[in-house]
């Protein structure tokens, strides 16, 4: 990517109009940097989710999405200022998620962050989506530092990442089919929960009994550092046609399986890395509690502490927008107007490419 080197920045107290749009929220958020802990640094946040509009068709509609954002970005926009006290010209910056993400929504989004960045003369970040979901942790925690480990989740993602600084990723471990959050959305459209359907799956599976349904773990064990949730997804889909298990069994042996193959991973990748601060975990589907408790375990293992940010930091949200281009804007980089909207943007761009490259990042 692009950026201008600007050492006037550097180190100064800034106030961040942050704008999300990459999927199914749209979010504006102001962001005060100076602030010294999660409450004092939002200084306000708006996020509008579409649910209700992709809800008939189980899932994002990449179409239906987009005019949602051009609908709602702006009064919305207004109003997160109008919330925060502040006016346009009094922000610092303007950061817009410039991808990866479905493309139509990105460049809402980011339009609107230009011509916002234009009009009120103020410098313009294109955040990645990714980066955003990568730096919350640090957003809700100061004392978190780097190096992390981080354990990325979401319903597009699926990534264990080495977070050494703003801009420097090293993916330790990817998905070669299916994203967590896409497997927990699978599984719920099986079992008929609707839309989305992490959180369905996480409240079904608290009924049910974990060990009533085998199912499959993949690559548990193997030496492949890599993510695969396929298997279990037909796994989930036979265990539902044999008709003779409870749904919510089901669902507590998907989630189980699940959580189990992250553990495995996870310590794959812990064992390759050293100096690490913290075991952290990010994205949406972090919202998940029985993830959660697993995670402790698994952190307290390796000797790392756990940080998981507050379940609004989790889901898509325009406060890590805002937060990544202060922590951008820290170190000047900011981009030019002409900035490229990316549906594809890993956040390790030298990492080797695996099977299944239809995943994003
Ligand atoms: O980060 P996010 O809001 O959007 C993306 O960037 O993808 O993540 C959304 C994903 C969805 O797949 C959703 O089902 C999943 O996160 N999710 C959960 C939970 N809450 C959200 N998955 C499991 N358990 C939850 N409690
Ligand atoms: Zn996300």
């Amino acid at each position: 990517m692009s950026f201008r080197e600007t050492p006037d920045y550097v180190d100064i107290m800034a106030l961040i109009l942050g704008i999300e749009s990459s999927c199914d929220e749209t979010a504006a958020a102001v962001i005060d940097s100076d602030g010294a802990s999660l409450a004092t640094r939002v200084v306000a946040q708006i996020i509008a989710s579409q649910d209700e509009a992709h809800r008939p068709y189980g899932g994002v509609v990449p179409e239906i999405a987009a005019r949602a954002h051009v609908e709602v970005l702006s009064p919305l926009i207004g109003r997160v200022l109008a919330q925060a006290g502040l006016r346009l010209d009094q922000m610092d910056a303007i950061a817009a998620t410039a991808g990866p993400g479905l493309i139509g929504g990105v460049m809402v989004g980011l339009v609107t962050g230009k011509a916002l960045a234009m009009a009120a003369g103020k410098p313009l970040i294109g955040v990645n989506h990714l980066e955003g979901h990568a730096l919350s942790p640090r957003l809700a925690d100061p004392t978190l530092d780097y190096p992390y480990l981080l354990l990325l989740v979401s319903g597009g993602h699926c990534q264990i990442l080495e977070v050494r600084g703003v801009g420097q990723y090293r993916r330790l471990a990817t998905t070669i089919d299916d994203a967590l959050g896409e497997a927990f959305d699978k599984t719920a459209k099986i079992l008929g929960l609707g839309y989305p359907g992490g959180p369905a799956v996480e409240r079904l599976a608290r009924e049910g009994d974990a060990k009533a349904v085998p199912l499959p773990r993949p690559l548990l064990g193997s030496a492949e550092p890599h993510f695969s949730f396929a298997g279990l997804k037909s796994a989930v889909m036979r265990a539902k046609l044999a008709g003779v298990h409870r749904d919510a069994d089901i669902a507590a042996a998907f989630q189980q399986a699940a959580i189990d193959c992250v553990i495995d991973r996870l310590r794959g990748a812990i064992v390759r890395t050293s100096g690490m601060t913290a075991l952290v975990v990010a994205g949406g589907v972090a919202a998940n509690q029985a993830l959660r408790g697993a995670l402790e375990t698994s952190a307290n293992e390796a000797g790392l502490r756990l940080v998981a940010p507050p379940l609004m930091l989790c889901t898509d949200n325009a406060a890590m927008i805002g937060w990544a281009g202060a922590e951008r804007l820290a170190l000047g980089l900011i981009d030019p107007l002409d900035m490229a909207a990316r549906p594809r943007w890993p956040l390790d761009a030298a990492a080797e490419a695996v099977r299944g490259a239809g995943v994003k990042g």
